[in-house]
């Protein structure tokens, strides 16, 4: 049973009040699921807020009807009502759950938690820690903002904090490690808007796993930027030295500010091996030569502050943007603001699909697919597997993937705002 409800938590720091969330489970992050690659897992949400709601598995290659998306897979859960979920795990790796209704307001108040599959054979390490990453807008003693879903956060990045938190603790999230242990750190970034741009410190890290899907061969790293809902998995051996400590630093305008920190207790020296590739979840992926055969559809992102549209569509009405902005729409794709009544594309079960993500606005999105894991493709090679990709400003970005999961899923823009103010559109897959 995952009860959402109204809750209360210390996030701010000593000497601040406890701030009113809305929180699976009665806590932020809501509780860690966890489930066996191959097997199902069964969640009855129970909503006990004062509107409706929704639960969404990210990343999931899971049922349609399983998919928590109001309107299109299921009715929204009312308040006082359950729902349900009952869905196949055939990747293991390192996913989250949250709300997907009025998700720029339910997810910035909490309503998020980790989803973690483990594989059937446990990999060789000492010690395994998820790292949820959020970012909060707080006042006064501590309570969160208003002004969820504003059209001047929805025009630029989206709707950008002042308050770190690493699994609902925030100014730095502590955990002792011994010397020379290899550990997975599971990182999760659940804010609305933030790209978290971190530093690693004290350990030897590589990663080996994007957005859950293994990667072939793990490269070693002292950097890694983390847009809205992507996950990295790392594999990192302790090397700091004893009395000393680890940290993950987070970049911001003024400076590296440690969110994790690892102190070191006395251990063994280092491990010197490889860090070996996690074993592949067998997600099917496109065939490089045959990738030149399939069309390759754009899909046009436009509108934003400094740049603006011309017009877009919406409710099946040519709008320029004052009546757009008017109706809480500043962004589009393709022509269209907010979800459309046809599908950006109607595909048949195991056909491959090539979408050209043309980001011509001057912020960055990060694009997020339901129900599969694409590739992304430079001049003609096969990169790894992702669920949600950044694209940089007046950058451009393919991808594939083999469309064999039927149903209606989402494309949107994983920055809440964005989505919410018209970067929203979906697939059909017969
Ligand atoms: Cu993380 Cu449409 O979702
Ligand atoms: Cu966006």
């Amino acid at each position: 049973m995952l009860r959402a409800a109204p809750g209360r938590v210390q996030l701010a720091p000593e000497g601040y009040g406890k701030t009113d969330v809305w929180a699976f489970g009665d806590s932020v992050p809501g509780p860690v699921l966890r489930g066996v690659q191959g097997d199902r897992m069964r969640v009855r949400v129970d909503n006990g807020l004062d509107e409706p709601t929704t639960v969404h598995w990210h990343g999931l290659r899971l049922e349609n009807a399983m998919d928590g998306v109001p309107g299109l897979t299921q009715e929204a859960i009312g308040p006082g009502e359950t729902f349900d979920y009952d869905f196949r795990l055939p990747d293991a790796g390192t996913y989250w759950y949250h709300s997907h209704q009025r998700s720029f307001e339910q997810v910035a108040r909490g309503l998020y938690g980790p989803l973690i599959i483990d594989e059937r054979e446990r990999p060789d390490v000492d010690a395994d820690e998820v790292v949820v990453l959020d970012d909060w807008r707080l006042v006064g003693e501590g309570e969160i903002a208003d002004g969820f879903g504003g059209l001047h956060d929805a025009a630029h990045g989206g709707r950008i904090g002042n308050w770190v938190t690493v699994n609902g603790v925030g100014g730095e999230w502590q955990r002792p490690m011994a010397r020379g242990m290899r550990v997975r750190l599971r990182l999760i970034n659940v804010a609305n808007g933030r790209i978290f741009s971190l530093r690693l410190r004290g350990m030897r890290a590589a990663v080996v796993a994007l957005d859950g899907q293994p990667v072939a061969l793990p490269q070693e790293t002292e950097s890694i930027a983390l847009a809205p809902a992507q996950r990295v998995d790392l594999v990192a051996d302790i090397t700091a030295e004893e009395g000393g400590e680890a940290l993950i630093l987070s970049r911001e305008r003024d400076g590296d500010f440690a969110i994790v920190s690892f102190p070191v207790e006395p251990g063994k020296a280092p491990r010197a091996d490889e860090i070996l590739a996690l074993p592949s979840n067998d997600v099917p992926v496109p065939d490089a030569e045959a990738l030149a055969a399939v069309p390759l559809r754009p899909l046009r992102m436009e509108g934003g502050a400094m740049r603006g549209m011309a017009s877009a569509r919406l409710d099946g009405e040519e709008l320029g943007p004052r009546e757009l902005a008017a109706r809480g729409m500043v962004w589009a794709l393709n022509g269209e603001a907010g979800m459309p009544d046809e599908p950006f594309a109607e595909v048949r079960r195991g056909e491959t699909v090539r979408i050209d993500m043309i980001n011509d606005t001057a912020w960055p999105h990060g694009m997020h697919l339901h129900g599969h894991h694409f590739v992304t493709v430079r001049d003609g090679a096969i990169g790894p597997l992702r669920d949600t990709l950044a694209v940089a400003p007046d950058d451009h970005d393919e991808i594939a993937f083999v469309a064999d999961n039927p149903g209606d899923w989402l494309i949107h823009c994983h920055m809440l705002e964005h989505a919410q103010a018209g970067m929203m559109t979906w697939i059909r897959v017969t």
